[in-house]
């Protein structure tokens, strides 16, 4: 391997940019050269490159967002957009990518080597949290701090006025955020779209927080909850349904996205990263790298894709008796 291609793809994610440098330093270090695409598999398309060395990536470590920008590129998920981007690597002369993203970014990394022969290494990066082969992805740290400081405000606010929050975070099918950031924010309730715990269940437990003596409380609710109506219909249900509660909403949006990365999200990327590298300069590919137990483990991307990293649902009995 004398080149190999980084980008990230997909919804962005706090370490990124830890992970670029990781994975440009690593292929400094083995001599080997190194370039960039931007945003994802649309620049790979376009041929949008920029050769990168040691020093290019200085000082990056401590920045959200990432350097090379980010896409989910529509043309890329047609066999002629990946001919394309196939075709510009080879006038690059890349060896081998490193794709920094989620789900989607790997499907596309399998795609181009499969029809392709372009040897692909996939790096977790999203927030979310939901693959399978990694106990951590890239950037979830982060985004549960954003999370719970931003619940912490709210409750100052809540019990200031008496009131009843509803949270909604983000997590797209997976209650990774919600749960964990719910029980680190001391939420009173945790919706998840792996547990659907009913209407009425909600009513009861909000009832009897208010008659055991809380006068505010914190809902999060995860954005993929399958509780059958969105938050600001579930805020309006509580209010018909316990008029004495005054309730509110807060969608904490994409905040959950951006901010510098923790020490914990820039460690794992750094390690990850070197990883990556080090799988292709030994003739690997088609393997997503991630964390297990402490150790940096290497999957298969197909069976990562396959399988499906499940939320521990004992959290939600830890929430119950803490919320009591
Ligand atoms: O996958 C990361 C994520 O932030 C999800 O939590 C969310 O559902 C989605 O991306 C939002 O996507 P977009 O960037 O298109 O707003």
């Amino acid at each position: 391997i004398r080149k190999i291609g980084v980008m990230t793809s997909g919804g962005d994610a706090p370490g990124m940019n830890a992970a670029i440098r990781a994975v440009v330093r690593a292929c400094a270090y083995y001599h080997t050269e190194c370039v960039g695409f931007y945003r994802g598999f649309q620049g790979m398309i376009e041929g949008d490159y920029v050769t990168l060395n040691a020093r290019s990536v200085r000082n990056i470590i401590t920045y959200g967002g990432t350097m090379l920008q980010s896409a989910r590129s529509k043309e890329f998920r047609t066999r002629e957009g990946r001919a394309k981007a196939a075709e510009k690597l080879k006038e690059a002369e890349v060896d081998a990518m490193i794709l920094i993203g989620g789900d989607g970014t790997f499907k596309g990394g399998l795609a181009l080597s499969e029809e392709h022969g372009v040897p692909c290494i996939g790096v977790p990066g999203t927030i979310d949290n939901d693959i399978a082969g990694t106990n951590y992805t890239i950037g979830y740290d982060t985004a549960l701090n954003t999370v719970v400081e931003a619940i912490d405000k709210i409750r100052d606010t809540a019990s200031s006025h008496n009131r009843l929050f509803f949270v909604e975070v983000m997590g797209r099918d997976a209650g990774f955020i919600a749960l964990n950031s719910g029980i680190g924010a001391g939420a009173e309730e945790i919706l998840i779209p792996e547990e659907d715990l009913g209407l009425e269940r909600l009513l009861n437990s909000l009832e009897r927080s208010r008659r055991s003596g809380k006068t505010s409380s914190i809902v999060v609710v995860s954005e993929g909850d399958k509780i059958g109506k969105n938050v600001f219909e579930l805020a309006e249900y509580v209010k018909e349904n316990l008029p004495y509660y005054d309730a509110k909403v807060t969608v904490l949006g994409h905040i959950q996205r951006g901010g510098r990365p923790t020490c914990f999200d820039r460690v794992l990327a750094s390690r990850l990263c070197v990883k990556a590298v080090e799988l292709l300069m030994d003739g690997k590919r088609d393997m997503m790298v991630g964390i297990i137990n402490n150790e940096i483990k290497a999957t298969g991307i197909r069976e990562a894709l396959q399988t499906e990293h499940k939320v521990n649902k004992d959290l939600l009995r830890i929430s119950d008796i803490l919320s009591t």
